[in-house]
């Protein structure tokens, strides 16, 4: 009873079979869900591949990514908090992960260095704090952040992938990314609750630096 009534109340079922698909796969969120269906739609990511992932944790665009890219690939996840390591089982000898802040430039030039990665992937979601507008600002100020890593590490021709709070912010967003990438193209995924305001932006065929429009 308790249950059903704070199901109610927040719209949505926490367990739907997203999370129990989750469970039974062994991915660590049922986020995994909307990495895979965008990657069938988009194929932006393939074998021997060099992946950044912004916002990596627990950890579930991780394991998405690096059964993709395989052995010859790698993928290197960065989040505030702590990725609690892989187990040997899970064979991801290909993941380095890192503590950090997306806005600390500093500490991700001292790790990044001048590595120029195939694709970049980006879920980092603020802490919502239940005011609207202020959770779509910070969305909107998190996703400015990690297209500025996007300008400095992402390959030309390489494709991105931002999750953004559907809102009028987002058009500023998106007049910014478009001036990154050739083609850029917003999806919800069904693993999305449709109470959720959040979409995914793909952008393809990124110019590079010094050829913005
Ligand atoms: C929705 S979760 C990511 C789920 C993850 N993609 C997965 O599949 O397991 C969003 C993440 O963004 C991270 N995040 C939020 N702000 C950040 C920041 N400034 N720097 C780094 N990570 C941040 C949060 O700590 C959180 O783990």
């Amino acid at each position: 009873m308790q249950r059903r009534r704070s199901y109610k109340k927040r719209g949505y079922n926490p367990q739907d079979k997203f999370f129990h698909k989750a469970k039974e796969e062994g991915y660590r969120a049922r986020s995994a869900y909307k990495l895979k269906e965008i990657l069938e739609r988009f194929r932006i990511i393939r074998a021997g591949f060099n992946v950044l992932d912004l916002g990596s944790a627990p950890g579930s665009f991780i394991q998405v990514i690096s059964k993709i890219v395989g052995p010859s690939g790698t993928v290197v996840g960065i989040d505030l908090k702590e990725i609690e390591p892989f187990g040997a089982s899970e064979a991801l000898k290909n993941v380095t992960t890192y503590v950090g802040d997306i806005f600390d430039f500093d500490y991700l030039e001292s790790i990044l260095g001048a590595q120029r990665f195939d694709a970049i992937t980006s879920d980092l979601m603020p802490n919502t704090t239940g005011i609207k507008f202020l959770d779509q600002d910070s969305s909107v100020d998190l996703n400015i952040a990690a297209l500025r890593v996007v300008r400095k590490h992402l390959k030309p021709g390489g494709s991105a992938i931002f999750k953004i709070f559907n809102s009028n912010e987002l058009r500023r967003f998106l007049s910014d990314a478009k001036r990154d990438f050739r083609d850029v193209r917003a999806m919800k995924p069904e693993a999305v609750r449709s109470t959720s305001k959040e979409i995914y932006i793909i952008g393809m065929g990124h110019k590079g630096e010094g050829r913005r429009a």
